[in-house]
């Protein structure tokens, strides 16, 4: 088949690599892709969000299939104007009513609520109700937790210790703070434990499999300090996500959520990815994304044995049918190279080089591109160092290795990806 990857990201490299080697895979052409994604097809520059345009990119290359890699446009809806004007196209993700499980934090709560899914107490206010949600935080312990409602970049949640503090942002989310995304704000309890990442792939009629599971390190600095990322590492299999939790899992949280989109009338055909925080052993959801995670998904693909191709296809028909997702039981790791100064304000621009000497690692770009014969920065993440081991330590001294032999002006990384799960 012909197929469309829609992104620019360390997950889209990781996808585009692992649909590349699928033998029922004819053409992969990747929208717009990166420095690194034409080894596994072809990029074409062409936005996402631009309908139109990918279109017409369906109709030229004679697409059969589009796998969207990032979120924005299955919430702006490419899966219903697809299905509208496209009808005969495969398009591997949800409806935009299942997209608002991502869209809108209050819709998901408000799911969550209704079908009895574990996760953290909650109440939505408006600048209308503005009284009662301070009232509501004066209700709950520190921390604070506060999630503007719709999309903002991974940036729209606050946790704050300080009861004054919560309700002056409070105050500033509701005026602006991130613009439409905080016009509603989500105040929760705050919940505490180690958290996970579990994807699903669904075909829409009650048929789902699960991706292995991972762990990724969203701040930026070592121990888990400064500012939240997009991720600077993860780690797959998560060695507390054992059979026993992986069952409460799939009892508590997979199948009511598969089942609540069709009672509701959903259309989901795509990833489901589960934010899980594990409280004393008890699964609970912190969020949901509609789409692979990044950079999860580096990991998740190193160890994904069987064609997913052929799976993320029978999903898009509405039906795995037998279909076997197998695990290759090796432990992945990625270690996310950055810009210096990521996640604030940081050059573009910069010559990467030594990547050729690289052995024993795969590296998944994300915020490259290629100017000629030379390879250049072009975002605050910028490379996914990713290997395979016997374990974690094996496999983290590989990415390690890798680094050394990869230059770029202030490169960063942390050192410490994976420590917590070795204790
Ligand atoms: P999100 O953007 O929803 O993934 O939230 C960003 C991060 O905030 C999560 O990965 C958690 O570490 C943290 N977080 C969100 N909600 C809660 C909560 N209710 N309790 C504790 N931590 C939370
Ligand atoms: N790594 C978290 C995310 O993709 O949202």
């Amino acid at each position: 088949m012909n197929i469309l990857l829609l992104g620019s990201g360390g997950r889209e490299s990781a996808l585009a690599w692992k649909i590349a080697q699928s033998p029922i895979t004819d053409n992969l052409y990747i929208a717009p892709g990166n420095g690194g994604t034409g080894q596994y097809g072809t990029n074409l520059a062409v936005s996402p969000l631009d309908f139109e345009a990918v279109a017409k990119v369906v109709d030229d290359k004679k697409i059969d299939m589009v796998v969207v890699g990032n979120e924005d446009p299955l919430v702006a809806g490419i899966w219903d104007w697809m299905r509208e004007n496209r009808p005969k196209v495969l398009v591997v993700g949800p409806s935009k009513a299942g997209a608002q499980l991502e869209g809108s934090k209050d819709f998901a709560k408000r799911f969550m609520e209704c079908h009895g899914i574990p996760t953290a107490r909650y109440r939505s206010f408006t600048a209308e109700t503005i009284q009662d949600g301070y009232r509501f935080l004066e209700s709950l312990q520190a921390p604070y937790v506060l999630k503007a409602d719709g999309l903002a970049a991974g940036k729209g949640v606050l946790i704050i210790n300080d009861l004054d503090e919560a309700k002056k942002s409070l105050r500033e989310m509701l005026d602006g703070m991130f613009g439409k995304s905080s016009a509603t704000v989500v105040i929760e309890e705050f919940l505490s434990g180690i958290e996970c990442s579990v994807f699903v792939l669904t075909d829409g009629n009650g048929g789902y499999r699960v991706l292995p599971v991972a762990k990724d390190y969203k701040r930026v600095g070592e121990g888990d300090t400064g500012p939240n990322t997009g991720g600077m590492g993860a780690v797959s299999p998560v060695p507390f996500a054992d059979a026993e939790f992986m069952a409460k899992v799939d009892e508590r949280i997979i199948r009511p959520t598969v089942k609540g989109l069709i009672d509701e009338g959903i259309t989901y055909r795509g990833f489901i990815f589960l934010g899980l925080i594990n409280v004393q052993g008890e699964p609970m959801v912190i969020e949901y994304n509609v789409r692979m995670g990044d950079p999860e998904t580096e990991v998740v693909m190193l160890r994904v044995a069987s064609d997913l191709v052929q799976l993320m296809r029978a999903a898009a028909e509405g039906d795995l049918g037998e279909l076997k997702l197998e695990e290759n039981p090796a432990t992945a790791v990625t270690v996310i190279m950055t810009s210096k100064g990521y996640p604030g304000s940081y050059p573009k621009g910069l010559e990467i080089t030594g990547l050729e000497t690289v052995e024993h690692s795969t590296v998944f770009h994300a915020g490259t591109k290629r100017d000629g014969d030379r390879l250049l920065t072009s975002g605050g993440r910028v490379l996914a160092v990713s290997s395979l081991g016997d374990d974690i330590p094996s496999a983290l001294r590989k990415s390690y290795d890798s680094i050394s032999r990869i230059a770029f002006d202030g490169a960063y990384f942390r050192r410490d990806i994976g420590q917590d799960l070795m204790k």
